[in-house]
């Protein structure tokens, strides 16, 4: 079962002239519980495709479903998603916290106990009690961007829509952040996030969908996707130089094999190559042999970067 589907969508924006093709094919889909990191880098049309979700801008093309509702055609759709858009626009400043959420619960149809219920325990969970009461104005940024998260949710959606919701914080807010959108799928929300910051994005994303120029290039779970760019390829490292350690034809043999040597290091890629390469090594004394491991970071920017 999933909660978000969306097929097919395009948005090209029309201003004055210019056209601009923000999003051109994305195709997402979440099940319940599960966060999919949405990356791609700036203006790749991650922020209008949350917005298509959301049902605040109409695709040209394609379809959204949530929880098998459509939010461009049924308002109740809008009940199982919440969203925090970029730069917490889903507040009232001068309202405090728990107006807030009593204000935005009631919206989403909540009768005003039950927001208010709802409300004070999320305060409580969030550890912004003692807060109640001050205009969201006077709250620091991570305090604002806590109420945010709050009111995404005092309604209970299926769907949370999270774009960049670490923005700004510090390393403290974060990790708070972090811990909570974590919480939020533990408790069966499938969640849409956003961010330019990848370390969050591999720590807490079951799967990544890569946007890029408006199209989704890559989509897979996230270690899969790490230990695809990982897996091919090792470092030897020897007890001394290889000019020393090897004799000329051993070296010149290395080479032809396009095996890339460097001081007391050579570069190998794929598990074969690296059986044929200690073979070849022996009787050197090997130091150590080691995986490089990929990160989110380089994958991203392979992916990014080519073609
Ligand atoms: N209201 C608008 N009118 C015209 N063009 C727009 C509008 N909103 C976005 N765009 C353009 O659409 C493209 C996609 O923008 P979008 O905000 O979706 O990117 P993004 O992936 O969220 O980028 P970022 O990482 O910087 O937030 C960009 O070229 C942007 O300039
Ligand atoms: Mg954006």
């Amino acid at each position: 079962m999933k909660i978000l589907q969306a097929q097919g969508l395009g948005k090209t924006y029309r201003r004055g002239g210019q056209v601009v093709e923000a999003v051109r094919q994305v195709d997402l889909a979440i099940a319940p519980g599960e966060i999919l990191a949405f990356l791609g880098p700036n203006g790749a049309g991650k922020t209008t495709t949350i917005k298509m979700i959301a049902g605040l801008i109409r695709p040209d093309r394609g379809t959204v479903a949530i929880a098998d509702q459509n939010p461009h055609r049924d308002p109740h759709a809008l009940r199982q998603l919440g969203a925090v858009l970029e730069g917490n626009r889903n507040l009232y400043w001068r309202l405090t916290p728990l107006e807030n959420l009593e204000y935005f619960g009631v919206l989403r149809g909540l009768s005003r106990t039950e927001a208010r219920r709802s409300g004070r325990e999320l305060l409580e969970r969030f550890e912004l009690s003692h807060k109640r009461d001050a205009a969201v104005q006077n709250l620091s940024r991570g305090m604002q961007q806590k109420v945010a998260i709050a009111v995404a949710l005092v309604h209970h959606p299926k769907l949370l829509l999270l774009d960049e919701p670490t923005l700004g914080l510090d390393v403290e807010a974060t990790q708070t952040v972090k811990g909570l959108v974590q919480e939020i799928a533990a408790s069966g929300c499938a969640i849409l996030l956003t961010t330019h910051q990848l370390d969050i994005a591999e720590a807490l994303s079951d799967r990544v969908a890569i946007i890029r120029a408006g199209a989704v290039i890559a989509e897979q779970p996230t270690q899969e996707l790490v230990r695809q760019f990982s897996g091919a390829s090792y470092q030897i490292e020897l007890e001394g130089n290889l000019e020393e350690l090897l004799e000329a034809g051993v070296r010149s043999r290395l080479e032809s094999q396009g095996i890339v040597m460097q001081g007391n290091r050579l570069f190998v890629r794929g598990a074969e190559a690296l059986y044929e390469v200690l073979e070849l090594l022996r009787p050197a004394p090997i130091f150590q042999v080691k995986k490089d491991a990929a990160d989110l970071t380089e994958v991203f920017l392979k992916l990014v970067q080519e073609s």
